[in-house]
């Protein structure tokens, strides 16, 4: 295993009702003004903003409400939110919704406190901030686990880079399952399989060796499966939507990377398609995985038919190649059979897209068990068509 510091800093409060009972007794330790951040609207049609803005109101807070933050928050926005915090002198940024509300405030938090560029600052001086607004969120829609995290996913639209940012990470997190049962029934989907992935990210990172990491890890993906399972059989099942909720934290909170260098490999291909065609996050994720696992899967032959059979289940073969290719052809046989595109074609992004250019400014990753090219990476997006 490799040397490791951890530490997590964000407080759970997981389970029903969580809101209600515990979130006044925690605004009172903040100021007096907080800016209240949500998505399309989501939030409003199914009574969530009401019970959070009474509760507010109640513990005699000023509200400043930042709207509109769409699925893969752009730039543009986390400028606009960090305006809004200086003019109004916000002193506490509630994040409400999934990860891309989640995500846009922890970079807002953080810009609204510098002189100069976030972007500029991480991506050229390679430097990164100290100093936030503190925050905390209430989880809407699970998968990515950014509540647990200092990590943001941000598109910058003029630069067509999709790329992470670091910022604040949120001093509490409320993970209600019920808040998730009118999430649309694709996007629930969408999120988990987003938290199959990062499970899987991180196993096939490196050192390869056993690692108690990646026996936790085994148990996540083990659960994700089966409780996707379980909720496409009953859309309504607390329990599945609960153990999803919480695979989702699990999964980003850290303790699945204690030790590891992750590989994130089909993530940085997903983010670059997404810089240039906006797609949903776990469909994206969903197709690239199968076609570039049939790419590498020679490479990291060990690790792949361990996760054959400890996660599929699948006896040896007569050679651990055709073991490993089995583990990578029954992930991708559960993507179709949860209703998941197995294409681009399929999620509307046709060949007149640019692959080129997303592969060339796709970011290569050190952690995946075969360094590829940006030919290979423009080779995977044109088979996932
Ligand atoms: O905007 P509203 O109206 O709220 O609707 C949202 C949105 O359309 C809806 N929704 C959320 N909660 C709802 C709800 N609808 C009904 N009822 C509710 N309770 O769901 C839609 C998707 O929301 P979004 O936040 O975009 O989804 P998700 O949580 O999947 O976040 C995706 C973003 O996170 C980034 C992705 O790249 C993408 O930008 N990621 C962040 C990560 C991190 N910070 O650690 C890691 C991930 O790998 C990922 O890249
Ligand atoms: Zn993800």
């Amino acid at each position: 295993m490799n040397n490791f510091i951890f530490e997590n800093p964000t407080r759970v409060y997981f389970g029903k009702g969580g809101v209600k009972e515990y979130l006044s007794s925690i605004i009172k330790h903040y100021g007096s003004t907080v800016m209240l951040a949500y998505g399309g609207g989501s939030v409003k049609k199914n009574g969530i903003y009401e019970e959070v803005t009474g509760i507010l109101k109640e513990a005699g807070k000023r509200i400043i409400d930042f709207p509109g933050i769409m699925p893969n928050p752009t730039y543009a926005k986390v400028q606009e939110g960090a305006r809004l915090v200086r003019e109004h002198d916000v002193d506490f940024i509630l994040a409400v919704g999934g990860g891309s509300v989640i995500d846009c405030c922890k970079i807002v938090s953080a810009q609204a406190k510098l002189d100069e560029d976030i972007w500029d600052m991480e991506n050229k001086k390679k430097t990164y901030p100290v100093e936030f607004v503190p925050m905390g969120a209430i989880v809407t829609a699970s998968g990515t686990g950014s509540e647990m995290n200092a990590g943001a996913v941000i598109t910058n639209e003029e630069k067509k880079i999709k790329g992470a940012l670091f910022g604040a990470q949120a001093a509490f997190a409320f993970l209600d399952p019920t808040y998730t049962m009118t999430v649309p029934f694709q996007q629930v989907i969408s999120g988990a399989f987003d938290t199959l992935s990062h499970a899987m990210e991180t196993y096939f990172g490196k050192p390869e060796q056993n690692n108690l990491s990646d026996d936790i890890n085994e148990a996540i993906m083990k659960g994700i499966i089966s409780n996707i399972r379980i909720l496409l059989k009953n859309h309504e099942d607390y329990n599945a939507r609960s153990e999803l909720m919480w695979a989702s934290a699990m999964a980003e909170n850290g303790i699945l990377k204690i030790g590891k260098i992750t590989d994130f490999q089909a993530h940085q291909i997903e983010h670059q398609l997404g810089a240039y065609t906006d797609c949903n996050h776990g469909q994206g994720l969903a197709v690239i995985h199968p076609v570039l696992y049939r790419h590498i899967y020679k490479e990291g032959v060990e690790r792949f038919s361990r996760f054959a059979k400890n996660v599929w289940g699948i006896s040896h073969k007569e050679t651990k190649e055709e073991t490993a290719l089995a583990g990578v052809e029954a992930l991708a046989d559960f993507i179709k059979e949860i209703g998941l595109p197995t294409s681009f074609t399929q999620m509307g992004i046709g060949e007149e897209t640019n692959f080129k250019a997303i592969a060339d400014s796709t970011n290569i990753t050190a952690g995946c068990c075969k360094t590829l090219t940006h030919q290979e990476i423009f080779e995977i997006l044109k088979e996932c068509l």
